[in-house]
């Protein structure tokens, strides 16, 4: 479990840049992944980790990639249906173990109608995780109606630690440290729907500074108009402790190299 989770959030300063591609699962081709290895190969000597479903590692990653992998375990809807989110288990362990995956990630819907049946779902995955030291991320998804504040964040990424979770993916939100202070297990966020780079940029350092130890960003990198200069601005944040405007001015600078050596 201890070398899984190393893998995942890096040892030599407790942070890791997770790079989340697994939007397929229940968005179908999402835009700039149409593709998915022609946008992501390209990115992965910059994250630490990816995060993808199984079909999406079966049919676009080579084996020999030198990545961990957090597959995506959960699924079952899509944004075609109102009861989005309400996922199920999707990939059993034995095949979780065969893929060699440093992680596996679940979603859990704490406060919608169904959130019983997510929990519970999310609890047998843990249960098995557990006998095979397989590290579980919950990833406390936010539905359409929930208010998306510190004290819902905080009250599902308990949730999610008190049923077994080793690593907590969720938002970022005003009053963060709240979230992180009363969830014991390392916390990382989400980077939600593409904003502007500044923005996003801003949302990755606030969030380091509140406590969390990384991104599991997807849509602000992948959407980005340059996804590499954006997940090398994302990394010297995580890892370089760079204020949002340095990572930006980096981003500049990565994005003008480019283009002068063409
Ligand atoms: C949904 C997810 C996503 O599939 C994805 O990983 C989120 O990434 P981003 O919001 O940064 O595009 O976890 O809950």
């Amino acid at each position: 479990m201890k070398n899984r989770l190393s893998r995942i959030i890096k040892p030599k300063d407790g942070r890791t840049v997770m790079l989340a591609v697994d939007h397929g699962y229940f968005m179908g081709p999402t835009t700039g992944l149409e593709q998915l290895d022609k946008m992501v190969m390209p990115l992965i000597p910059h994250a630490d980790t990816l995060m993808l479903t199984r079909g999406a590692l079966r049919n676009y990653i080579p084996p020999e990639t030198d990545i961990p992998i957090v597959l995506r375990v959960s699924g079952g809807t899509s944004i075609l249906n109102d009861d989005l989110l309400h996922e199920g288990i999707t990939v059993s362990m034995e095949d979780a173990v065969r893929l060699n995956v440093s992680g596996v990630a679940f979603s859990i819907m704490v406060g919608a109608k169904f959130e019983r049946d997510t929990l519970l779902a999310f609890t047998e995955i843990v249960d098995e995780a557990e006998t095979l030291g397989i590290p579980v991320i919950a990833v406390t998804a936010v539905g359409k109606d929930m208010k998306r504040d510190a004290k819902y964040m905080a009250l599902a990424s308990r949730i999610a630690v008190e049923l077994g979770a080793h690593i907590v993916k969720t938002y970022y939100v005003e009053g963060f440290e709240k979230v992180v202070e009363s969830c014991p297990v390392p916390v990382v966020i989400a980077g939600g729907k593409k904003t502007e780079e500044k923005i996003a940029l801003e949302t990755a350092y606030n969030a380091i500074q509140a406590g969390a130890v990384g991104v599991d960003m997807g849509r602000n990198i992948f959407q980005a108009k340059d996804p590499i200069a954006m997940i090398h601005a994302v990394n010297t944040i995580v890892h370089g402790n760079h204020t949002p405007e340095e990572a930006y001015q980096e981003m500049t600078r990565v994005k003008r190299d480019k283009y002068s050596r063409r």
